[in-house]
C-alpha cells in the first residue's frame, strides 16, 4: 500500500505502545484512525493528543476477548468512515508469570489465551469477512512476538506460546487469502529489535476482576521496561530498548513494500534464529536463551 491518505485503519490496543504509535504514524500520513481498547484513562489521553494532531479519529471501548464488543467497534468505524483498508489485530498482555509453570494459576494462562489468542481469532473472524468482501487493496497485520515465533525465551512460558500460536494462525491466514488470490495482504508484525519501551510489563492494570492472580509468589516482579533494565544489569548484560514510534515507521515501511515480515533484528538476534535452525536440524538439545543476551 502506498498511498495511506484517507485510508481507514482500525487497531486493537491502540491506546499505548506499539498501536498508540501506530496510531500517530498512520494519522500523520493522512490515515482516518479507529481505536478499541479497554483502557479508560489511557483512551481518554489517546482522543485529546489525536484531536491536538488534527487527525481524524474514534476510540472505542472495545474488549477483544468479546467478539461483539468487536463487532461494534467494526460498525463504528464502518457508520463513520464508510468502511476499513487496515486492521492491526495488536491488542496483547503479558500476565507476568514467573517461576515453575506447573504452579501458574490456570487464570495467568487464561487471560493471557484470552487477549493474545482469542483477540487475534476473533479479529480474524470479525474483520476478515468485511476486508475480503470489499475485495480492495487492503493489510491485516497481527502484532507477534519473535518470543514465541522465532524463538522460546525461558522466562515467560505463558506469553512465549500464546505468540507461538499467534504466528501459525498469521502464516496460515497469509496462506489463505493468496490461494483465495484476495486483494487483501496479510503480515505479521514483531515489535523491536530490541524489547520495546511500552506498557506491556504493566499489563496487570487493564486485568479482569475475575482473573484477578491468584497465587502468591509467581509474579515477576517486572512492571516496566526500567525494572527488566535493572534485572538485566544483575546478570551483567546492559538491556537495550525500541521505541514503539521506531516499531511503527518500521510497519509503515513495511507495509508500502507489501512485507508479511515486519520485523527488524539485530545480528545478535538473527545469530540466535539461525542456531535455533541449526540446533533443530543436528537434533542438539535446546540451551535457554535470555532476553537481550
Ligand atoms: N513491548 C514489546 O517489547 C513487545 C515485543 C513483542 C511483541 N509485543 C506485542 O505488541 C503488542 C502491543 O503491546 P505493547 O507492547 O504496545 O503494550 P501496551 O500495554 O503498551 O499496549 C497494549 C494495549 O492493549 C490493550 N489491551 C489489553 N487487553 C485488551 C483487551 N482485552 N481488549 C482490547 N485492548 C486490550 C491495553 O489496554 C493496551 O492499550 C502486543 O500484542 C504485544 O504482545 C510487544
Amino acid at each position: 500500500m502506498q498511498d495511506f491518505n484517507n485510508k481507514v485503519a482500525v487497531i486493537t490496543g491502540g491506546s499505548s505502545g506499539v498501536g498508540r504509535s501506530l496510531a500517530f504514524a498512520l494519522g500523520g500520513l493522512g490515515a482516518k484512525i479507529a481505536v478499541g481498547d479497554v483502557d479508560k484513562a489511557a483512551m481518554e489521553q489517546l482522543r485529546s493528543d489525536l484531536a491536538a494532531r488534527k487527525i481524524e479519529a474514534i476510540v472505542e471501548h472495545c474488549d477483544v476477548t468479546n467478539p461483539a464488543s468487536l463487532n461494534a467497534l467494526a460498525d463504528k468505524t464502518e457508520a463513520t468512515f464508510g468502511g476499513m483498508h487496515l486492521v492491526f489485530a495488536n491488542a496483547g498482555i503479558s500476565a507476568g508469570e514467573s517461576g515453575a509453570m506447573w504452579e501458574y494459576s490456570q487464570k495467568d494462562w487464561q487471560w493471557c489465551f484470552n487477549v493474545n489468542l482469542w483477540g487475534v481469532i476473533n479479529t480474524i473472524n470479525v474483520f476478515m469477512p468485511k476486508l475480503v468482501a470489499a475485495n480492495q487493496e487492503a493489510h491485516f497485520v497481527v502484532t507477534g512476538s519473535g518470543n514465541g515465533a522465532l524463538l522460546v525465551y525461558p522466562d515467560q512460558p505463558i506469553y512465549t506460546a500464546s505468540k507461538a500460536a499467534v504466528h501459525a494462525i498469521t502464516e496460515n491466514l497469509h496462506y489463505q487469502v493468496t490461494a483465495a488470490q484476495s486483494p487483501v495482504r496479510v503480515s505479521a508484525l514483531f515489535p523491536g529489535p530490541h524489547v520495546v519501551d511500552t506498557g506491556l510489563f504493566n499489563s496487570g492494570r487493564v486485568r479482569p476482576q475475575d482473573l484477578k492472580k491468584d497465587v502468591e509468589g509467581n509474579a515477576s516482579g517486572i512492571s516496566s521496561v526500567d525494572d527488566m533494565k535493572k534485572m538485566a544489569a544483575q546478570w551483567g548484560i546492559e538491556l537495550q530498548t525500541t521505541h514503539p514510534d521506531e516499531v511503527a515507521q518500521m510497519a509503515v515501511e513495511g507495509l508500502r513494500n507489501n512485507a508479511f515480515w515486519l520485523l527488524a533484528t539485530t545480528p545478535e538476534t538473527d545469530e540466535k534464529i539461525r542456531a535455533r535452525a541449526e540446533m533443530i536440524l543436528t537434533r542438539q538439545t535446546p540451551v535457554a536463551n535470555m532476553v537481550g543476551a
